[in-house]
Order: C-alpha cells, then sequence, then structure tokens
C-alpha cells in the first residue's frame, strides 16, 4: 500500500535526454511552485555536467566539498550560508526579492552575524560599551520616510557592526561586554534616528572552512567593505536588510559576497567642533554619516532565518 501518487513513467535512462527524463519524473508534483523549481533544477544542474564535461572524480570531489561544508554547519555557523554568500547567489536572490525600483534604498545581504534581539538603546546612545575605545569615535544619523516621503515613526532601527579591527563581538567572547556594537533604536515623531558608534574597519569572513579553501584556491580575497548593517522595521512597511558602507574603504569593489550597492557608500566626514561633539557626548574630533532610508509600504516578504538565535 503506498500513500503516493504512482510516479509517472520516465523510460530507460538516456544521456542526451537526461534532463528531460528526470524533469519528467516530478510532472506529478502536486505543488505547482515546487514542480516548477525543482524541474528548473535539474535542467540546469544537467546543462552544467554538460557544459563542463564533470568527471566522474569531479562529481566526487563535489560530493566530499559539500559534505564538508555540512559538517562545518551548526546553529552558531552556517558554511553553507557563506557559499551563497562567496557564490553571489545570497545577493541576487536578496536584490530581486527586494527591488528597489522605487526610489527605495537599496537591500542587501544579513549575515551570519545578527544576534535577536539587540540591546534596546535611546536615540543618541552609544553602541559601543567599551571605555576607551581605540578606534575613530563617529556619529550615524539618519531619517526612515516611505517612498511618497512622509515619516515612518516610530520604526525600529536595528544595527549591528564590527569594531575598528573589524571583529564583531561573538569573535571575542569575554573580552568585550555581551551584544556590544549592537543596538535597537526607535525613530522619533519625523521618523529620524541617531547613534554613536566606532567607525568600522573591513574584515575577513571566516576562511577556516571548506569556503576559505575554495576561495584560497580561487585566488580570491576573504575581505568585506567596511559597513554598518541596519534592519528597518516597522508594522505596514517591508523590512529593510541593508549596509551602509563607509566610503574610501578598502575593496568596496571586490566585496567577497558581493553586498556592495553604490548607493549605499556615505562619507564619514570629519567634524570637529568641540562644542557640538560635547552636546553630543562624542569625543572631538569625530566622523558622521548621514544615511536616510527609504522604505516600501507593505508586507514583508523576506523570511528571517536567524530569527530563532
Ligand atoms: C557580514 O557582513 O556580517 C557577513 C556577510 C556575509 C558573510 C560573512 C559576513
Ligand atoms: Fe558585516
Amino acid at each position: 500500500m503506498t500513500d503516493h501518487a504512482p510516479a509517472p513513467p520516465t523510460g530507460p535512462f538516456d544521456a542526451e535526454r537526461s534532463a528531460e527524463i528526470v524533469a519528467g519524473s516530478f510532472a506529478g508534483t502536486p505543488d505547482a511552485r515546487l514542480r516548477a523549481v525543482l524541474t528548473s533544477l535539474v535542467r540546469h544542474a544537467h546543462a552544467f555536467v554538460k557544459d563542463v564535461g564533470l568527471t566522474p572524480g569531479e562529481w566526487a570531489a563535489g560530493i566530499r566539498f559539500l559534505t564538508e561544508t555540512g559538517h562545518a554547519s551548526d546553529a552558531t555557523r552556517q558554511e553553507f550560508v557563506l557559499l551563497s554568500d562567496v557564490l553571489g547567489v545570497s545577493s541576487v536572490v536578496e536584490t530581486l526579492g527586494n527591488p528597489a525600483d522605487d526610489g527605495s534604498t537599496e537591500s542587501t545581504v544579513e549575515g551570519p552575524f545578527h544576534l535577536v534581539p539587540s540591546p534596546r538603546r535611546a536615540t543618541g546612545d552609544s553602541i559601543d560599551e567599551r571605555e576607551a575605545a581605540d578606534g575613530e569615535p563617529c556619529l550615524v544619523t539618519g531619517r526612515v520616510v516611505d517612498t511618497a516621503g512622509a515619516p515612518v515613526a516610530g520604526a525600529l532601527v536595528d544595527v549591528w557592526q564590527a569594531d575598528e579591527e573589524g571583529r564583531y563581538d561573538v569573535q571575542r567572547p569575554g573580552d568585550v561586554p555581551d551584544r556590544n556594537l549592537r543596538g535597537l533604536f526607535t525613530a522619533d515623531e519625523d521618523g529620524r534616528f541617531r547613534f554613536r558608534t566606532v567607525v568600522p574597519r573591513h574584515y575577513a569572513i571566516p576562511t577556516d572552512g571548506p569556503v576559505g579553501r575554495l576561495l584560497a584556491a580561487t585566488g580570491r580575497h576573504p575581505h568585506r567593505a567596511a559597513h554598518i548593517h541596519l534592519q528597518v522595521r516597522s508594522p505596514g512597511i517591508r523590512t529593510l536588510t541593508t549596509h551602509l558602507f563607509v566610503a574610501g574603504s578598502p575593496h568596496l569593489d571586490s566585496d567577497a559576497v558581493f553586498g556592495v550597492k553604490a548607493g549605499l557608500i556615505r562619507e564619514f566626514t570629519t567634524v570637529d567642533d568641540p562644542a557640538l561633539a560635547a552636546e553630543l557626548g562624542i569625543a572631538n574630533p569625530f566622523r558622521h554619516a548621514d544615511f536616510p532610508i527609504t522604505v516600501r509600504r507593505g508586507p514583508t516578504r523576506t523570511c528571517r532565518r536567524r530569527a530563532d538565535r
């Protein structure tokens, strides 16, 4: 007794018609979207094998690589996401799923360092809790508006970043306060937000696993341009996950995960104004970046893949 419909007959295997034969085996898939995705996947996979003339030895090596990628993945490290990132798949999925053709701010990859929840902080607070950070003090300001220009009062602005040496808090446990350089801010009535921090440095994505070996074997560097992550959430708007990139940072033109978009790069200008610095509670001189954000009204389409952490 079987609990599923009989598979459509595929006939004998034939290398020339392989994609057609295998795709046909999925013709009875009840879910139309699953059927379409699997059919296309089979077509492209078979075309790839034929295009490069993949040998049995190379296929075995590929399987070994994917197996190691799985073994390097757990609750805190996702080597498969990293693989998707360095192949640019994360970036193209993110970009096509969140088009910015209506004047909204471009989105980019979330990355593996977003911890939920970020600590709640008040407007103007510092996300850097270290007493005497060595880096350059920095003020980030912005305003969240919708595509019609109306402020999104009360929008949640979730930020996280690496420090002046390119390290996230989770990469130096015990060394810095828990959840340092992270913050959840609430935009005011006019959609404005503001926080103090340190100018982040560019950094290398993890290279101690199979993805690192892939980059080394192909002569690619593992670096990401300096950036601050922002995620903007509010009822009735599509969640925006993006970065603020530091103009002049190394690797803006060769980001290892293809996250850079021209519209996300901002000057971090130097401000030398002791009175203003005192008013803001920041050391003088300091760097300032302004990042106006435009979001779309409508339901969020992205699924939060790390919301459980
Ligand atoms: C990040 O920006 O945090 C990141 C994104 C993709 C891979 C590794 C790190
Ligand atoms: Fe990052």
